[in-house]
C-alpha cells in the first residue's frame, strides 16, 4: 500500500470511528428511561400512556400501588372512627363531619385516595361504575351531587367540604393553600369538623398545625414524611407509608441494571452479588403496564416509632455495588416540583443515598411544579447522560420529554 492509499484508509477509518461514536451519542432514544411518581396516563380518564411506558425496551415506571394504599387509608380512617365512636362527634349533632384536602384532580394517586376514603366512609357516589373523585366544595347541608352521606358505627358521616389545593400560580398538592382553606372552613363551620383527611401529609400537616392540633381534631395524611410521623406523638392521627425507601431504590436500580446489561430482576426479585434483594411484600412488577409498584403500610400510634426517619435506606437493599462490575454512570433525574414536601423531604434524600450505593452520579433537576418547560429546558444536553429518570408535571406530557431524546 502506498502512502497516499494508506492515508486515505486512515481517514476512512477515522471517519467511520467518528460516525460510530456519533451513532452512539445519538442513541439517546435507546438509553434506559424510568418514569417515576407520576405514571404516564391520561389525566382525565386515567388511561395509561402505553407509548410512553414502552418508549424503548429499557423503559418502565416506578411508583406504588395507588389503589391498595388508598384502600388502606380509607380503612385506617373508618377504623379510627369506629374505635372512637363515643367521642368522635364533637358537637353531638349525630354526624361525623370531615373535610378533605385534594392534591391534584388529574393525578392518579390523588384520585385513588379520594375514592378510597369515600368508599370506606360510605360517602362515595359512582358515575358509570367509577367513584366520583371531584371536589364537593362546600357540603355542610349535605346537598352536594358528587358525594352522599355515609355511615360508620351507627353515625352519619358527611364530607362537609373538599377542595383541590392548588395555588394561584398552578402548583398542586399545595400545603399553604390547605393551611388557608382550613382557616376559611373553620371560620364558618369549625364546630362541625370532627376529622380532617388529606391526600398527602404536606397538606395534612399544614391543616393540623393551623388548627386541628390545638382543637384535638384527628388528622390523617399520606406519605409518612418524617415530620408527620413525629407529629403522631402530638395527635396527628395517622398516615400511609408508600414505601418510598423501596421506590427510590427501584427508580435507580432499574436504570443500573439496564446500563450493566444484566437481568432486569437483579437486586430486585433476585439477589445481586452484594446481597441486595426485595421481597414480594415490598413491591410487585406488572408486566402489562411495565410498572413496578411498591406496597403501602399504615402508620398509626401503634407503630409510628418504626417510621420516624423517612429518609433511612431500606436495609435489604442497602449494600454497596462493586465499582468494577457496576462502574460510575451519569443519570439525569428531575423532580417535578422542588418544593413538594414528599419529594423533597423523603424521596430525594433517599435517592441521594442510593445513588452512592449504586455508583451513579445523578444530576438532580428541581422543577417549579407548574410548567413542563421549566424542566425540559434543563434537558438541553441529553447526550451527556447514560440514563434518564423523569417525574412529569402533568401525566399527559410524556412526549415533551421523549421528543428531546429522539
Ligand atoms: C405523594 C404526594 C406528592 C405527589 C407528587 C404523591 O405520590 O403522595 O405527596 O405531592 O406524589 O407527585
Ligand atoms: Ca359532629
Amino acid at each position: 500500500m502506498n502512502r497516499r492509499i494508506r492515508s486515505v484508509f486512515g481517514i476512512c477509518a477515522a471517519v467511520s470511528m467518528l460516525l460510530s461514536m456519533r451513532a452512539w451519542a445519538d442513541g439517546n432514544a435507546d438509553k434506559p428511561l424510568v418514569w417515576w411518581n407520576r405514571q404516564p396516563s391520561n389525566s382525565s380518564t386515567g388511561e395509561l400512556d402505553m407509548d410512553a411506558l414502552t418508549w424503548n425496551d429499557q423503559t418502565c415506571y416506578v411508583g406504588f400501588d395507588a389503589d391498595q394504599g388508598a384502600e388502606l387509608q380509607g380503612q385506617m380512617i373508618a377504623g379510627y372512627m369506629e374505635a372512637n365512636i363515643d367521642t368522635i362527634d364533637r358537637n353531638g349533632d349525630g354526624i361525623i363531619g370531615y373535610v378533605l384536602a385534594i392534591g391534584d384532580i388529574g393525578h392518579n394517586d390523588s384520585i385513588a385516595r379520594t375514592r378510597g376514603v369515600r368508599k370506606a366512609l360510605g360517602t362515595a357516589l359512582a358515575v358509570e361504575g367509577e367513584i366520583d373523585s371531584s371536589p364537593a366544595e362546600i357540603n355542610v347541608d349535605g346537598s352536594a351531587v358528587v358525594v352522599q352521606d355515609g355511615e360508620v358505627g351507627g353515625l352519619t358521616v358527611r364530607e362537609l367540604a373538599s377542595h383541590e389545593m392548588k395555588n394561584a400560580s398552578g402548583a398542586t398538592w399545595d400545603a399553604a393553600t390547605a393551611g388557608s382553606f382550613i382557616d376559611t372552613w373553620t371560620d364558618s363551620f369549625g364546630d362541625q369538623i370532627d376529622v380532617i383527611v388529606s391526600n398527602n401529609d404536606g397538606m395534612g400537616m399544614a391543616m393540623f398545625r393551623a388548627w386541628a392540633q390545638e382543637e384535638g381534631v384527628p388528622t390523617f395524611g399520606y406519605d409518612a414524611n418524617s415530620d408527620a410521623v413525629a407529629a403522631i406523638a402530638d395527635g396527628y392521627a395517622g398516615t400511609i407509608s408508600q414505601h418510598a425507601d423501596v421506590q427510590a431504590y427501584l427508580t435507580l436500580r432499574v436504570l443500573r441494571n439496564a446500563m450493566d446489561g444484566v437481568d432486569p430482576d437483579t437486586g430486585i426479585g433476585t439477589a445481586d452479588e452484594a446481597g441486595n434483594v426485595l421481597s414480594d411484600t415490598d413491591y410487585y412488577y406488572d408486566e402489562s403496564s411495565h410498572s413496578y409498584y411498591a406496597l403501602n403500610l399504615a402508620v398509626t400510634s401503634d407503630n409510628y416509632k418504626d417510621f420516624l426517619d423517612s429518609t433511612a435506606v431500606y436495609a435489604p437493599v442497602a449494600h454497596q455495588l462493586d465499582a468494577e462490575t457496576s462502574p460510575v454512570r451519569q443519570v439525569w433525574l428531575d423532580l417535578y416540583n422542588a418544593s413538594d414536601n414528599f419529594l423533597s423531604s423523603t424521596y430525594q434524600p433517599l435517592l441521594e443515598s442510593y445513588d452512592d450505593l449504586l455508583n451513579l452520579e445523578v444530576t438532580y433537576i428541581g422543577g417549579d411544579g407548574q410548567t413542563e418547560s421549566n424542566i425540559t429546558n434543563r434537558l438541553e444536553s441529553p447526550d451527556m447522560y447514560d440514563a434518564y429518570a423523569i417525574n412529569m408535571v402533568r401525566t399527559d406530557n410524556a412526549a415533551s420529554y421523549t421528543a428531546l431524546l429522539q
